[in-house]
């Protein structure tokens, strides 16, 4: 296997590794290791099927359970679809879409949920032919930029995640009422710090509604300025899909977004799953 890197601040492209198959233990370890280290890893030219996939995000740890038909439909699966291709292989709904458009807004995957997810792994079957890119920023390294009066002010505090709250902004119709129902906002910690690299990052995206204790504006000022930070323009990984491409983000410090693509004209079809986080981010250490 090879490892090199895609971006200044984050990110590698992985070859020799052919992830339709089982790994070694050694192999599986070096990728381990990589994505803690890089936060995004690339995988190119692989014949994924949803079996494969499925067995390759457990080597990391638990499926987390796919949300938009669980909690619309109390149905359980753990391959999500990304893009406008429904299981069929049908183009789906424009409601669908205007949901799914929440998705073009800087966010992690999961942290409307008490324990956020770890790591979103998504593999591209069907791409369009322009546009459609998802972008990448590494929360860590905006960390490090950060002043020290602004590392001191978020340092221990809770900001509230709110999925009805961040899908509401495409529309009121962008989620159904046992969404509503179900979905409650949830608290995570500002600042989170990876348990094998010791790095720290700053924890906000689309979901993130308020700070506990703070004003509103202030709050939402504030969240304004770390997720700029983030995604500075410079800052950022922007990929170019191709069909076979296969990407592991670590949501505990990578914002991302969809870049959107003419829906009625083109094909997407993407498939995702997620590895479960360890615990609520509130009951992280931080050292
Ligand atoms: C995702 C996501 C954006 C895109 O898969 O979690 O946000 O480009 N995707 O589809
Ligand atoms: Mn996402």
């Amino acid at each position: 296997m090879k490892i090199e890197s895609i971006h200044a601040e984050f990110g590698a492209r992985i070859s020799g590794a052919d992830l339709s198959q089982p790994l070694s233990d050694r192999d599986f370890e070096q990728i381990d290791l990589a994505a803690n280290r890089y936060s995004f890893l690339l995988f190119e030219d692989q014949q994924m099927n949803d079996g494969a996939h499925l067995d390759f995000t457990r080597r990391f740890g638990q499926l987390e359970e796919e949300h938009v038909s669980y909690y619309s439909q109390g149905k359980i699966t753990y391959i999500g679809l990304v893009g406008n291709v429904d299981v069929e292989g049908n183009k789906t709904t424009p409601r669908r879409n205007k949901s799914a458009r929440g998705n073009e807004m800087w966010h992690s995957d999961s942290s409307f949920r008490e324990i956020p997810a770890m790591y979103s792994i998504l593999s591209a079957y069907e791409v369009p032919d322009e546009a459609g890119e998802t972008e990448f920023a590494s929360a860590r390294a905006a960390y490090r930029r950060l002043d020290q009066r602004t590392r001191e002010l978020i340092e221990d505090r809770v900001g509230i995640h709110d999925y009805i709250y961040s899908r509401t902004k495409m529309g009121e119709d962008a989620v159904n009422q046992s969404q509503r129902t179900y979905m409650h906002p949830v608290r995570q910690r500002l600042v989170r710090q990876n348990p094998v690299t010791g790095e720290r990052n700053v924890f906000v995206g689309s979901h993130v509604k308020q700070i506990e204790g703070m004003p509103d504006a202030e709050a939402k000022a504030l969240i304004r300025r770390l997720i700029d930070e983030v995604t500075r323009p410079e800052s950022v990984y922007r990929h170019r899909w191709r069909v076979g491409d296969l990407v592991i983000w670590d949501n505990r410090c990578i914002l991302h977004r969809g870049c959107g693509y003419d829906e009625q004209k083109y094909r997407r079809r993407m498939h995702q799953t997620r590895v479960r986080g360890s615990m609520p981010s509130i009951a992280e250490p931080l050292d």
